[in-house]
């Protein structure tokens, strides 16, 4: 592959991506990421990432010292390159002004095999704050801006290129063709890799890892562990002791739909229905966090209790560990303030010791997502929007109980129904219900009533770090809340949320 070490860009995650789209397999690993572990990977070619720092600040990220010695092709973007321009000897400095935007690419060495069929004064993305002011020895500029006499340098004996620009965002016209110049004609590498190919290789390295012992996997009904064990299953078949927790918290039929998916998929699933458990203690529970902490450990006993039955045979623990779930873990200023104490991030117990198997742990959700297409998963169960892990408790504003349950799950389904018939449902990312602790007044007939309120979310978003209130039409709003006004009992009143992340977050609790 080629390796991206990742310097903490936002943008990182787009070089792997654009590399893959275009058959190159690239896998992205934080930046401290060790050299043996970088030369098992069997690297053609490394790509240093962008990242917010300033190679002078005192706590800057250096990558270990031993990947110059590798005589591999280096490609260094933004911040990469000034590691680069820092490691052989040159100088950067603080930019006058720091420059953001859009720029002119003119090409001084045209006949440079990373400028191949990129025609001159295409416009490329530049976001930085310092940049390279003196070259070191045996580099050449190699292309310009209006405000970048080193846009892109090179030491072309050497294969090391570095580029002032991000060639990865979609602004920079000719950037995935620079990406993919250097795979191909600096690195060598083969651009014939796809997500069949990538299942392949994740089935063969699973095999080996395993060999003919047994996996325990924790399934959800969620997208990531649902092609974990599909994935498993093509590998391991009967080795794979795949267990469902029934929370009592999801959503309308959602346990019978995940059972009967993993039936279709031929793969015996072992469900523990602990509902009333969880009900149980939640009872008169009011407080977020706690409701949080409560669902987490009543988790981790339940799927602990239920693993012990299979100690003996078991060896491996597999996850749907994804790369964002990597990157966030060993996140570079240690772990961000808790916002929400999450869900399936909580510790295992002690006991379960067992080897981990993450077959997800380089790629991203889109990706997972075609790979479980790739895997034989159904369309509908691919496309689902994220769904929490404490899943209805964090939409029942004050006590969760079956009645307030069923208020939601049934203005949920109808909100699903109304979405998926007006072709809305792919278009927002994430779309739910939730149950106010809210009574207001309304008239139905010539009665009065004193009923709930229920409030529809719906949010755009790409990662769920960030959102937005979706912009849905009218009418879509006007017949969820006509139809759940009208088959309820017990809500007389909808509303829209519209607040963004931040301040808001997603989810109400
Ligand atoms: P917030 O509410 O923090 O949510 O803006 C961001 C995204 O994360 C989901 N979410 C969770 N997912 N376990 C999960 O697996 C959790 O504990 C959890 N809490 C929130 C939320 O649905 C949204 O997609």
């Amino acid at each position: 592959p080629i390796v991206v070490l990742d310097f903490g860009s936002q943008y990182t995650q787009l070089i792997a991506r654009k590399l893959r789209e275009s058959g190159v397999y690239t896998e992205v690993v934080p930046y401290r990421e060790d050299l043996e572990a970088i030369k098992a990977r069997k690297p053609k070619g490394i790509i240093l990432s962008g990242g917010p720092a300033s190679v002078y600040a005192e706590d800057a990220y250096h990558p270990d010292e031993g990947i110059w010695d590798l005589g591999l092709p280096i490609l260094g973007i933004c911040y990469g390159m000034q590691l680069i321009a820092q490691h052989f000897g040159g100088e950067v400095v603080p930019a006058d002004h720091h420059e953001y935007g859009k720029a002119r690419l003119h090409i001084t060495k045209p006949d440079s095999p990373i400028f191949k069929d990129v025609p001159d004064n295409s416009i490329v993305w530049m976001s930085h704050g310092d940049r390279v002011e003196k070259l070191p020895e045996g580099f050449e500029t190699i292309a310009v801006s209006d405000n970048s006499p080193h846009a892109a340098i090179a030491d072309e004996n050497r294969q090391i290129y570095a580029f002032q620009f991000h060639p990865e965002v979609h602004h920079s016209v000719e950037g995935v063709k620079m990406l993919k110049n250097f795979a191909k004609y600096i690195c060598g590498a083969e651009s014939t890799w796809n997500m069949g190919s990538f299942a392949k290789e994740k089935i063969e390295e699973i095999r080996k890892q395993v060999g003919d012992k047994k996996v325990l996997c924790g399934v959800s009904g969620g997208v990531d562990s649902s092609v974990v064990a599909a994935l498993l299953h093509e590998a391991i078949g009967d080795q794979l002791i795949a267990v469902f927790v029934d929370t009592g918290l999801l959503r309308k039929n959602e346990a019978q739909q995940v059972q009967d998916m993993f039936k279709q998929l031929g793969i015996d699933l072992i469900t523990v229905d602990a509902s009333e458990k969880f009900l149980s203690r939640l009872k008169g529970v009011t407080d977020p966090e706690r409701k949080r902490k409560i669902i987490g450990e009543t988790f981790i006993e339940v799927f602990d209790e239920e693993a012990k039955k299979h100690a003996d045979e078991v060896s491996f623990l597999a996850q749907g560990t994804l790369y964002t779930d990597v990157i966030e873990s060993v996140s570079v200023k240690g772990p961000s303030k808790t916002i929400k104490s999450h869900h399936n991030v909580g510790g295992l117990p002690e006991w379960m010791t067992f080897e981990l198997v993450e077959p997800l742990r380089e790629i991203f959700k889109d990706e997972v997502r075609k790979l479980g297409l790739e895997l034989g998963l159904p369309k509908h169960m691919i496309g689902r929007h994220p769904f929490p892990g404490p899943g209805l408790a964090i939409r029942v504003m004050g006590e969760v109980n079956e009645e307030a349950l069923r208020l939601l799950r049934d203005s949920d389904e109808i909100m699903q129904e109304e979405l998926r018939a007006s072709g809305y449902y792919d278009k927002v990312w994430q779309a739910f219900t939730v149950l106010l602790n809210v009574s207001s007044v309304g008239v139905m007939g010539d009665n009065r009533t004193y009923d709930n309120t229920v409030c529809v979310r719906m949010v755009e978003s790409v990662d769920g770090m960030t959102a937005t209130f979706a912009y849905v039409p009218h009418d879509i709003l006007e017949n969820i809340s006509r139809r759940i006004i009208n088959e309820i009992d017990g809500i007389n009143r909808v509303v829209y949320d519209i607040s963004s992340k931040p301040p808001a977050t997603i989810e109400w609790e």
